[in-house]
């Protein structure tokens, strides 16, 4: 059998909880792919790209968008909120970034309707265990999903290329997801969703011209030999099969999820890229083994500054747990490593790194994991401590410019999990990036 023609499919997967720095990397991979894909999720991401003394923080556009020559898709297992999708948009070609020609959002994404936003709010209210979920509408839309009566954007497209009314369709949809839920308060629940409709209308107006078969728009590229460079949102301890449960996202943000998300068999990829923080943080409730919630906590979030991208939430801080990161390299099957904020983790005198779990009740030390949110709650951590101070790295480009003890730090988490370090981030810009 002749070799399959293609291309080089690498995935960027967040290893923890969410906010690795996934959005600088991307944006680095980037400049060197010919398509970038962000494959789940919705607007509850939030990634931040710097360059050129800006910041721009993506909720739904790819972090690689700032590549002129790339392609862009939004892929069919994204969760989109056409409004902020189009404010994002508009955004970005006021300073010079044009989309035309090159952004294709897949027909069969679902759309986040403004009844799935309020929907997150009640059932946050009502929940017993909350999730802190950062309110978009994941969850609802995800709902809608699964028990298939959700809105896709080739549905809009179909009606608004049939002329059909579009005050009407809104208004319809609004209405039947009242009935399926039968929601308290219906009066004010259908008045706040309509006031919605014209900035829905004039959003997917702007985004309907860029709907299209992404699957066969990505498989025909891969084909000519072009490169895929998938975005992945969210983090593997969010995912809502090997995340810790219930406190988890609506989706599957995995590499296997990723590959579903925009509809490429695992035999397509080439490279999967985990990435991490030289620390952890967490947003929302839900276990973290080794969070500090004392001055060390306070001191990892101002350093490196953890407050939330979308909700501008304060981040949960904590040393870098590698038992959770050899999980992630698991799930993953991570090929290489990419580390951020070995800046921020530079400043402490020495630093800890979690090697094992000890559960109370069997008292037994182990190196694996468990997503299990009660297991988790009583474990402890086992910590190592290696010497700090890295003094300003910030300006380093090259690893063997690095001094001793960042070193030591890096082969032992390499050691430790078996996969190579392959990219360094010393700093929050484009630049702040050493490569191995
Ligand atoms: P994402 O959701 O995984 O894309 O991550 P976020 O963008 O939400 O959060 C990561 C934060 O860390 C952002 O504020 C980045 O600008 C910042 N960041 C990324 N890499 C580095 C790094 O190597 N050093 C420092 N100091 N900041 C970084
Ligand atoms: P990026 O892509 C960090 C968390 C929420 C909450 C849980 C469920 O920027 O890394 P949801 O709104 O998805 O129903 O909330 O998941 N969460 C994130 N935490 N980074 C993210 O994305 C997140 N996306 C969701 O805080 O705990
Ligand atoms: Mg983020």
């Amino acid at each position: 059998m002749p070799k399959r023609a293609q291309g080089n499919v690498t995935l960027v997967v967040g290893t923890f909880l969410g906010d690795e720095g996934k959005g600088k990397i991307i944006d680095y991979l980037a400049q060197k792919s010919d398509i970038v894909a962000r494959a789940t999720g919705g607007n509850n991401a939030g990634h931040k790209v710097c360059f050129d003394g800006k910041t721009y923080p993506l909720h739904l556009l790819p972090s690689g968008s700032f590549n002129p020559n790339a392609h862009v898709i939004i892929g069919n297992g994204v969760y989109v909120n056409p409004v902020v999708l189009a404010d994002e948009i508009s955004l970005l070609e006021k300073d010079g970034f044009n989309f035309k020609g090159r952004l294709h959002i897949s027909e069969k994404a679902h759309v986040i309707m403004p009844y799935h936003i309020l929907m997150d709010g009640i059932e946050e209210q009502y929940r017993i265990n909350k999730i802190g979920t950062t309110g978009r509408g994941i969850g609802p839309t995800a709902e809608d999903k699964f028990s298939r009566d959700g809105i896709r954007f080739i549905d809009f497209y179909n009606a608004c290329y049939s002329n059909c009314d579009f005050e009407k369709m809104f208004e319809k949809l609004c209405l039947s997801y009242l009935l399926k839920y039968r929601l308290e308060d219906e009066d004010s629940v259908i008045k706040q969703c309509l006031e919605q409709t014209a900035k829905y209308e004039k959003a997917l107006k702007i985004l309907l011209r860029y709907v299209d078969d992404t699957v066969s728009f990505i498989h025909t590229n891969l084909e000519l030999g072009k490169n895929l460079l998938i975005e992945g949102a969210q983090a593997t301890l969010l995912d809502i099969d090997f995340g810790n449960y219930p406190f988890v996202t609506s989706s599957n943000p995995i590499a296997a999820g990723m590959c579903a998300g925009v509809g490429i068999g695992p035999t397509y990829v080439t490279d999967v890229v985990g990435v991490l923080k030289a620390y952890c943080s967490r947003v929302g409730e839900g276990p973290f083994v080794t969070e500090e919630t004392g001055p060390i906590g306070d001191k990892i979030r101002e350093l490196g500054h953890e407050y939330g991208t979308t909700t501008g939430r304060p981040r949960r801080c904590g040393w870098l747990d590698l038992v959770a990161l050899k999980y992630a390299c698991r799930i993953n099957g991570l090929t290489a490593l990419a580390i951020n904020h070995l800046d921020t983790i530079g400043k402490f005198e020495t630093i800890k790194l979690c090697v094992g779990y000890k559960s109370p009740k069997t008292n037994k030390p182990t190196k694996n994991f468990t997503s299990e949110a009660n297991k988790l709650k009583e474990i402890q951590p086992e910590y190592i401590e290696l010497p700090g101070d890295f003094g300003d790295i910030s300006k380093i480009r090259n690893v063997s410019k690095l001094p001793q003890n960042a070193i030591n730090y890096l082969d032992f988490i390499e050691s430790f999990v078996n996969v190579p370090i392959k990219y360094i981030g010393v700093g929050p810009d484009r630049e702040d990036l050493i490569e191995c």
